[in-house]
Formats: structure tokens, sequence, C-alpha cells
């Protein structure tokens, strides 16, 4: 159980607004209580912060905004204190614009050694040397003025225009990053989110993209580099894992990075993508475990990160149960249904937490925090509403402040004025209210790990159960944990369902009435045999 934390956003111990590693150190007991086993820590590198760090202006330290080294190790002491994991995010696919080596490269002649770390080309017939778009919107490439002033070459930036791709055909780039990773192992983490891992190789040529043709995304060459840092991360002691954020198409592309001889886990944003279907969500299972079976690694299970709507959000939108809409909403937007949405929230990661596998936490998850929906646009800080042309709202409503305390500055979150505003309805929601409360979000969540571990669910396989041969509907899932004594019960459908008689109700997503699984509800149950 991985609990991801947002640095900015966790808890700010110095007053600025932002969030930062000593504040992260006071508050780890949180997470002991909630019973996870290892955070993942999102970039706290020093960055000028274009996109919230994940433009790295240098890999070996960390952000004044944030903290000092020192702060960094007195993290990982406390946290291998408390029995918690740290793993780091590596950011190898592009540097910040203010990296020194971008800034040499620029002062450097096209063909330049300093150059070559970088993706710079001609431009074609006066434009770009292709049609490769951003993923933060507008074009993926950037011309710059060469040292004499003259309009000169291009230079590639998947996401923002200050974020230039790394060229991983270039030996240097390999050799700096085999330093990066030791630096961190050498200081004690205990592995690496490797952000955007299907991005590193871009195929040869740089062709046009076409129809389905995606020529810089999960090309063949990016598994040798996780080949040979798994080979350098196996060197050390303990276990110290990788993990692939890779947004690839299907379940079996996924399934290249955890090889044996790659990485141990990768995002299954798959899940994530599964609309609010009972025939979906068990297609979305079967395959994932199927895949990662096939070849003999964990899956991973994931319904929200600091990229993507809240699932208690995401979940009320109106189209939730035919598409997965990701993307941020803002004044004049559809409101989601906040109701509805919690209640689908806490029945899909009561599903979500008896699968097998490892599944990863967002910050707040535990407190049901919705996104911030009516963020003032003034305020937003995300790349993307500005590359978008102001279409896209970007991520800024799942990266606001959490609330420690349900009163005072900012909500426990710290001293200043939080560098984004917090909705009004986060006071009730902070942990304060919910700590000890029974059917609060909290518990559940405290209660569906002790029960995960307890019962090892984490290493079970299911079965499923037909669920018209136990007398309920199509719309409902049914599962087993083979060996666990657990049945699995999501009721996806319009009806509520009658629990078996004298069910022994291990956790509920909701309350039960009358021994009633509402819609969208879920629960566990024991199950002798
Ligand atoms: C994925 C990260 O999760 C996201 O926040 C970031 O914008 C892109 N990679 C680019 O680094």
């Amino acid at each position: 159980m991985i609990y991801q934390i947002y640095p900015r956003s966790w808890a700010d111990s110095d007053g600025d607004g932002i969030g930062d590693l000593a504040g992260i150190t006071s508050r780890l007991d949180h997470l002991v209580d909630l019973g996870v086993d290892a955070v993942w820590l999102s970039p706290f590198y020093p960055s000028p912060q274009h996109d919230a760090g994940y433009d790295v202006a240098d890999y070996r330290n960390v952000d004044p905004l944030f903290g000092t080294l020192d702060d960094f190790d007195r993290l990982v002491e406390r946290a291998h204190d408390l029995e918690l994991r740290v793993i780091v995010d590596i950011v190898p696919n592009h540097t910040s614009s203010d990296h020194p080596w971008f800034r040499e490269a620029l002062d450097s002649p096209p063909g330049s050694l300093e150059r070559g770390r970088y993706i710079f080309r001609d431009g074609r017939d006066g434009g770009p040397p292709n049609n490769w778009t951003s993923r933060f919107g507008g074009p993926a490439w950037t011309r710059v003025p060469e040292p004499d002033r003259t309009a000169g070459q291009w230079y590639l930036h998947l996401f923002d225009v200050s974020q230039p791709d790394l060229d991983w055909t270039s030996p240097e780039v390999h050799q700096e990053f085999d330093a990066i990773l030791r630096f961190w192992l050498d200081r004690g983490v205990d592995g690496f989110r490797v952000d955007v891992a299907h991005g590193l190789a871009k195929a040869d040529g740089l062709p046009d993209t076409t129809g389905d043709s995606l020529p810089m995304w999960d090309q063949p060459e990016v598994h040798d580099v996780y080949r040979a840092w798994r080979r350098l991360v196996d060197t050390y002691d303990g276990e110290r894992i990788l993990c692939a954020e890779a947004w690839v198409e299907s379940g079996e592309a996924l399934a290249h990075y955890i090889r044996p001889d790659e990485m141990h886990q990768s995002f299954n944003f798959n899940f994530l993508m599964t609309p609010w279907r009972a025939d979906l969500l068990r297609a979305t299972i079967d395959d994932s475990l199927r895949h990662a079976a096939a070849v003999g690694a964990p899956q991973t299970w994931v319904l929200s990160n600091h990229d993507v709507v809240r699932h208690a959000t995401r979940l009320g939108r109106a189209d939730a149960t035919s598409v997965v809409d990701t993307s941020g909403i803002g004044i004049g937007d559809p409101q989601p249904d906040a109701q509805l949405g919690l209640r689908r929230a806490r029945a899909a990661t009561t599903l979500m937490l008896a699968l097998p596998g490892s599944a990863y936490l967002y910050q707040g998850e535990e407190l049901g925090l919705p996104d911030a929906t009516t963020l003032p646009d003034a305020v937003r800080q995300d790349p993307t509403w500005e590359r978008s042309g102001h279409t896209d709202r970007g991520r800024d409503g799942c990266r606001v402040p959490v609330p420690w305390s349900s009163e005072g500055p900012s909500l426990g979150f710290g001293p200043g004025d939080p560098w984004l505003p917090q909705p009004v309805v986060y006071a009730e929601l902070a942990p304060d209210r919910q700590r000890g409360v029974a059917g609060s979000t909290f518990e559940l969540y405290r209660r569906l790990l002790a029960v995960r571990r307890e019962r090892r669910l984490g290493t079970a396989r299911i079965a499923w159960v037909d669920p018209t041969t136990v007398g309920m509907g199509e719309d409902v899932l049914v599962f087993d944990l083979v060996g666990r004594e657990t049945r699995v019960i999501a009721n996806l459908g319009a009806w509520p369902v009658d629990l078996p008689p004298d069910s022994d109700v291990l956790a509920a997503s909701d309350v039960l009435e009358d021994g009633r699984l509402r819609p969208d509800m879920a629960a566990w149950l024991h199950a002798a045999g």
C-alpha cells in the first residue's frame, strides 16, 4: 500500500503557503495510523516550478521551497523508524530549461555535444521539424535564437516549453541518470516512481504522427533503459523498487515494463480509466491480472493522483457510468454530484483494496476529499490552462492543500495562506472530524487496510462468482479471495441488493440498511470455507 504525497500540498511547516519536507516528517504518524507501507513523494528538487517540480533543474538537491537535503535525510530516517518505505520521483524524459545542461546547449552551436543531450533539430519548410504536439497543448517544438542571434534550431518538449526532452541515445544521459539513481539510493530511498517512463525513446527520424502511430511513446528502446536500471537497483541491499508511470494503450504493452528484468510495478491507469460499470470493471480487472501474471509481476491499482480529477469528484460526473473524464472542472462547468461521487468513490476504493497486488493512494482520498471545482481561473498554476488556450482547466483542482483540522489558518495545513484556496467543505472533512468517527471515510480506509493486511488479501487469487447464482443482478460484482475466507460484493446497479441473512460484514463502504447493499455500495463479507 503506497501513499502518494504531493509535497507542496501536504503540510507546510514554515508558513510560506507551500508544503515542505519538514511538514511531511511531522505528519508521518498519520500514515502509520492509516496503515500504509510506503510513501511516494512527488518531486521536491530545485526547479523553477513551471510544472510543479516536474521540471527539474538539479536532480541531486532539494528546492529551498521544500527544505534541504538534511530535511530529506531526517524524513527518511523518521519514515524508516516508523517502518514506512520512501519512494522518490525521478524525471528522466526532460529536464527544466533552467538545468545547466540546457543552458549550455543554448550557448553551443548546432551539432555540438551539448546540444546532443537534448533533441534539437532544424526546422522544416520554415516551421517545426514535425507535427508533434505537447501533452499540455500547442506545438511540441520551440525555436531558439542561435548564439549569433539568428533564428535557429528547434527543440522538442513533449510537455511545457520549459521542459526540454532529453535525448536518450546520448550515452552521457544514461551515465548521468545512473549517477542520480545512485545518489538517492545511497541516501536510503527504497525506490523510484519513473515519470513519463514510456517517453524516453523516440522513433528514429522523428516521423510525423499519423492516425494511430505515435512515434514518441512506448518505443522498444525504453526497455533497455529499465533493464539497466534494474541491474543497478539490484546491486543495493534490501528491496528497492522501480515503478513506471506509462500511459500506454494496452494492458499487454504495460506489462512489458514489469517483465522480470525490468521494473517491479507500473501504474494500472486502465483501472482508473474504466467507467463505473460492472461489466467494464470486471473486464479491466481480469485483463489487468492476466497481463501481470503473464510476466510474473504483481498488478497495481490506482484511482486518484495529482494529474486527474479525484475519484470522489470524477465518479459524481453525470456520465461516469459511460466515460471517464479526468479533465479539470472550474466555474461555469457542470458541477458533479458531490454526494453521489463520494458514495461511489468509497465503493470503488472498497473494491480496489480487495484486489491482489499493490495499490496507490493519493493524499486526501482517505478523507474523501473532492476536487476544488470552483477555483477562480486567476489562481490556476498548471501550465495546461495557458497552453491549451484556456480550453482545459488542468490539474489544480486535485492539488489543493489538504486540511488537517476543521479550524485555524489553512485548516491546519500551515501557518500561512495556502498556495491554492481550499474549498469550504474541506473543513468538515479534516481528520479531526473523522478520526474515531464510525462511518467516516478515514475509518473506512483504516478498516479496509487493516483487514487487507490481516487476511493477506494482497497475495490472494480472486474467483468471480456469477451474481445471478447468489440472487443478485448482473450489475453486481461478486468475487472471493481464494483461501482468505473473504467475499467482495459491489453493487453498481440501480436497486438495493440483499446480503445473505446473518452475513458477517467485515467492512462496508456505507451504512447497511436492513442488511441491504444500496446502489453504489460495496462490502467485504467473511465467507467461511
Ligand atoms: C507526469 C506527471 O505525473 C505530471 O504531473 C507531469 O506534468 C508530467 N509527467 C510531465 O513531467
